[in-house]
Formats: structure tokens, sequence, C-alpha cells
């Protein structure tokens, strides 16, 4: 079995912060998302991947290199325009073969790993030619939804429905046989110019193909919105054992699980966690509250912040609470003490400011 990862895409939803990063190497806990991704995939047993990638190929490819990190062997394949998911597999088709595959999107945050979903893959032996997850939502005209039969088949699977057939969204992980390859010539782009998997997958139900289903027991998020970004970031952090491997001076406390990374130092501090500090961080007189990530290098000095992402070389200078809130790589937060007593703002295209 192979594994093909998705790492292209536009990530509109998240910018700014995609304006100069790729989603899927955004950190929660101070860690690409995708680390998570190709960890439970190296978790399988599963020694082929391959990564698609777009725009942002070049960080990418620099970030996971060849894979060995992980103990997989990466093979990149290129897609020159995001114009679907289905289109994702067909420009995979020589590097995926007649294999078996996991496909797993890259922006995809499952809290426990897909290790049971593979494995009932496996155990069925051929007599499952797709495999979907799904898990229950609240809001399922945002996702593809599923329809199931009485023995619990996948009967039919609808793209962003006005009115929901059902609850069960699909999760972003899928496993697919050679039949896919099929499916996906046969299709057409959708009315938002895109070959969507899930038409892919109707069509191998028509040919009278089996497609199961497994519901995803633990946590699982698609990171792609900022309040996501942030959710992610919480369960991630909940993951951590707390070590000390930077300075901690004697008028500061640490309070629950605390990594501070090598290099970093804490001056005059509260740090409440989960919390991670980033490598040569620095916090002076600060309070850093449970669920807060700050990337290596950033700055905090007078400030207090919970339940937020700061990435590498931010600086937080003397602006009370910031809470809820992601601040984008050399981004600088601070206050102004001479006249005249005014905001003043250089932020980035399609960014957000919510004053108290
Ligand atoms: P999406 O989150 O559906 O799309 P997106 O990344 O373009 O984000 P946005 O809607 O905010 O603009 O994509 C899911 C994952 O699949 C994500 O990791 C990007 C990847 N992807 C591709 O690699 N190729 C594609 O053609 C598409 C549509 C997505």
């Amino acid at each position: 079995m192979k594994a093909l990862v998705l790492s292209g895409g536009t990530g509109s939803r998240l910018r700014p912060i995609t304006y100069t990063s790729a989603k899927q190497l955004v950190p929660i806990a101070n860690k690409p998302i995708l680390f998570y991704g190709l960890e439970s995939i190296a978790k399988c047993g599963i020694k082929d991947v391959g990564v698609v990638v777009g725009e942002t190929a070049k960080e990418v490819m620099e970030t996971l290199e060849d894979g060995s990190r992980f103990g997989v062997n990466i093979s990149y394949i290129r897609q020159d325009r995001p114009a679907g998911l289905a289109h994702a597999v067909f420009v995979s088709r020589e590097f995926l073969g007649d294999d078996d595959f996991v496909m797993y999107l890259g922006d995809n945050f499952i809290l426990g790993g897909i290790e049971e979903f593979v494995e009932a893959f496996r155990v069925a032996q051929g007599g499952v030619n797709a495999q979907i997850l799904l898990a229950k939502v609240e809001d399922p005209h945002r996702f593809g939804v599923a329809v199931l039969g009485e023995d619990g088949s996948v009967v039919r699977l609808v793209e962003k429905p006005e009115v929901p057939p059902s609850d069960l969204a699909l999760v972003g992980v899928y496993i697919f046989d050679k039949h896919i390859h099929e499916a996906v010539r046969s299709i057409e782009p959708s009315r938002r110019g895109e070959l969507e998997i899930t038409d892919a997958i109707d069509r191998l139900i028509e040919d009278g193909l089996s497609v199961s289903s497994s519901i995803v027991e633990g946590y699982w998020k698609d990171l792609g919105e900022p309040e996501a970004l942030l959710e992610g970031n919480r369960l991630a952090l909940d993951l951590l054992e707390g070590e000390v491997c930077g300075r901690v001076d004697s008028s500061s406390h640490i309070q629950g699980r605390v990594v501070i990374e090598h290099g970093a130092e804490v001056v005059a501090s509260v740090i409440r966690g989960p919390v991670v500090i980033g490598a040569g961080a620095r916090i002076e007189g600060s309070f850093i509250g449970p669920y807060t990530s700050i990337g290596p290098h950033c700055t905090v000095r007078s400030s207090e912040i919970d339940y937020s992402i700061v990435l590498k070389d931010a600086v937080v200078e003397y602006v009370g609470r910031l809470e809820g809130s992601i601040v984008g790589k050399a981004a600088k937060v601070t206050r102004r003490e001479s006249r005249p007593s005014a905001l003043r703002l250089v932020i980035g295209d399609n960014s957000q400011v919510e004053l108290s």
C-alpha cells in the first residue's frame, strides 16, 4: 500500500498566513500540521509516499526532504493548478500504479491516527474497493456528506449540500484500489470547476463497486480556518509532556505541562501550560496562558497571551492581553506611548484585527 498526501491547494481561508507559507506547514504546538499526518502514515507501515505539491512546492520539498525523518520515501508530484482532489489523483497515476493507496489531505489533523482505518481495509482483503472516513458534524452543509445503507455501505455522496441528507461528513482520509483511476478519468469538473473526489466515489458506487465507511472515533479537524487552527493547536498541546530545556530565572513560575525549548529564556514571567515556547524565544515580564504556542526566536515583553499561536520571529510587546490570536512570522504587535494616541496599523491583505 502507498500513500498520497495532498499538499497543494490555495489555502485562501487562512490568509494572510498562507500568503507566505504553505497551509500544511503552519505549526500547531510548534510542529507543522503535515508532520502529524506523515507520522500517522508511517505508523501504518506505509513506506512509499507521494506528496502532491502546487505553488508552495519549494517550501514543502525543503521541509520534508526525502521523508527519511519520518521513516518513509517521499516522491513529489507536481499539480500545476489546484483543480480538485480527484485531479490530484489523476496527476499521480504514474506514482500510484495499480497499488492500493491511502489519500490524506495534508491540512487534516486526526487525533487518534489512522491505523485502525487502514487495518479495516487490509482485513477486507480485496472485498472493498474504496473506504471513506466519516465524522458526525453539526454543520454538514459545509462538507461532503455520505448517505449510508442499512449494512453501513455507502449509497451516495453529496458535496456541500444545501439540505444535508445526513450529518456524516467526509474526513480527509480515503483508501482506494486501482478502480479509482477509471472513475477519476470519467468525471467532469463540478460547478466550482474542480474534479471532485466525491463524484469519483459516486461513480464507483454506480459501477457496482464496493465502498465502505468507518466513523472516526477520536477528534478530527480540517485546519483550514483560523478557529480550527487554534483548536488544533489546543489538542496538539494536550499531547505534550512538559520539558524545560531553556533557561527560567528564579522570579518566574512554570505551572502545568510546559515545553521550553533549547536556548529559550523566561524572565520574570508566569507560564501556565499546556504551552510550548520555541527555541531561542525570550519571554520577559509576561504571562503565557494555556493552549499557547510561541514559535522559535519570538520576543514577548510585558504582555499576556493565551489560547494563541505566535509564529517564529514575531515580537509582542506592551500590549495588555491577546487571546484567540494568530500572529504571523516576524510580525510585530507593540504599543506606542507618544501622542497622538491612535492606532497605527500596517497589516497584510486579508488580515483581521479585532479591538476590544
Ligand atoms: P482544501 O482545504 O479543500 O482547499 P485549499 O487548500 O485550496 O483551501 P481554501 O479552500 O482555503 O482555499 O484542500 C484540502 C487539502 O488538499 C489541502 O491540504 C490542499 C490539498 N489540495 C491539493 O493538493 N490539490 C487540490 O487541487 C486541492 C483542491 C486541494
